[in-house]
């Protein structure tokens, strides 16, 4: 499918497919979305819930590379240590990478963005020090990890475009991929999508969207042991 560059609300830009008129991220600005959703309700929201100085972060569909630049920017300055791993059918081609503003509009070094996205797919790449990555190129239906995170980012396209993302059948995946207390964030806040996390146990909240958007969608899963209960 052709991907053609657009830019967004507050200047940076995104991807869009013509054949869906759909985009990587929101049009009312793909960095502030990524902030609101992703780093502030997602991991800000786990930090202040979680004490600790590690977190393993999944991302469905790490396209390009946006949310985990953004969660390597934020962590180095918490110096909190992350095990982040993008899973992704259908990786961006370099010269698509090569266009995108975020470094630039962020004030941050080109050389580690770039490096999220040069660096081997399926297997653990240190990117700093505190930084791990572990791009797997698979479907998301794929996905068999159990127990595994302490946090979802949830990036799918639209349930408008792929229905068969926002089912039972994957949030029972994205459900088990989690350990207890773990929390999934996503930008929507389809009924359809949330009566689905709701039925495959997650205790969801409707908090206020991004820029553009009255809601999004938190789920946390429940603890299934007595210590994890304490957290
Ligand atoms: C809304 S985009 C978000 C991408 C990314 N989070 C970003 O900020 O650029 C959704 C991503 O999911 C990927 N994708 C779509 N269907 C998929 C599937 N069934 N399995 C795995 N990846 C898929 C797309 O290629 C795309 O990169």
């Amino acid at each position: 499918m052709k991907r053609t560059l657009l830019k967004t609300g507050d200047g940076s830009y995104t991807l869009h497919i013509s054949e869906w008129d759909e985009q990587y991220h929101s049009k009312h600005g793909a960095i502030a979305e990524a902030l609101h959703v992703f780093i502030k309700e997602g991991l800000y929201h786990w930090v202040s819930k979680n004490p600790a100085t590690t977190i393993s972060i999944m991302e469905i569909g790490f396209g390009t590379g946006l949310n985990g630049f953004l969660t390597f920017l934020e962590t180095e300055k918490d110096n909190l240590k992350v095990d982040y791993t993008g899973v992704e059918a259908y990786p961006l081609q370099i010269d698509e990478i090569q266009k995108m503003n975020y470094t630039s509009l962020l004030k941050a070094t080109e050389e580690i963005f770039m490096q999220l996205h040069t660096s081997s797919w399926e297997e653990k790449i240190n990117i700093s020090e505190n930084f791990n990555l572990t791009k797997q190129q698979k479907f998301f239906s794929e996905i068999t990890a159990e127990n595994t995170f302490d946090l979802i980012y949830f990036d799918a396209f639209g349930i408008r475009v792929q229905p068969e993302l926002w089912t039972e059948e994957i949030f029972q995946k994205m459900y088990n991929a989690l350990k207890g207390n773990g929390v999934l964030v996503t930008y929507a806040a389809n009924g359809n999508a949330r009566r689905a996390m709701q039925t495959v146990g997650f205790l969801v909240e409707r908090i206020p969207g991004p820029p553009g958007k009255k809601e999004m969608l938190r789920g946390t899963k429940k603890p299934s042991t007595f210590s994890e209960a304490k957290a």
